[in-house]
């Protein structure tokens, strides 16, 4: 069902600090950063190997980012997975009985589609499935990412 670990979430108070600490002191390569507004956060993507560290920072105290720090302090967050078909998979999840948190995919960072099933239903890890964009997509996504941090979200495309 699982194909691979796309990343661990990291839940941090600033991107900066912790930015030195993965890019400058480990030496990860940051892929991309993105300012997802409908989700509360500044992602930041770090490459190590094919997989990566997603660093996320809250936009607000009250977004879903902001109250899991308040509550539990900065650190792991969730474990994402990518998959081939999010629809399907969440389908098979849903039909096993797994508590869904969302019950349709929606638009993550890269134009990825994303889902996230509850912490209740997965042994305590919040659990995150990732169907990436298309290569050409992302290809395409790439080229005005940089602008795309700045702006928000709203362009992605699902
Ligand atoms: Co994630």
């Amino acid at each position: 069902m699982f194909d691979r670990i796309d990343h661990i979430g990291v839940a941090v108070e600033e991107i900066e600090p912790v930015l030195e600490l993965y890019r400058d002191r480990f030496e990860l390569r940051v892929a991309h950063r993105e300012i997802v507004r409908e989700q509360g956060v500044e992602a930041v993507l770090l490459d190590v190997g094919e997989n990566h560290v997603e660093l996320l920072a809250p936009l607000a105290p009250d977004t879903p980012v902001g109250r899991y720090l308040a509550k539990n302090g900065p650190g792991l967050h969730h474990v994402a997975y990518q998959v081939g078909d999010i629809d399907a998979t969440l389908d098979a999840l849903r039909q096993a009985g797994l508590q869904l948190i969302d019950e349709r995919p929606r638009t993550g960072i890269r134009g990825s589609r994303v889902a996230f099933l509850h912490p209740r239903s997965t042994a305590g890890v919040l659990t995150e499935i990732v169907e990436p964009a298309r290569v050409a997509a992302s290809a395409a996504h790439a080229g005005g990412a940089q602008g795309a941090a700045g702006t928000g979200a709203a362009g992605e495309a699902a």
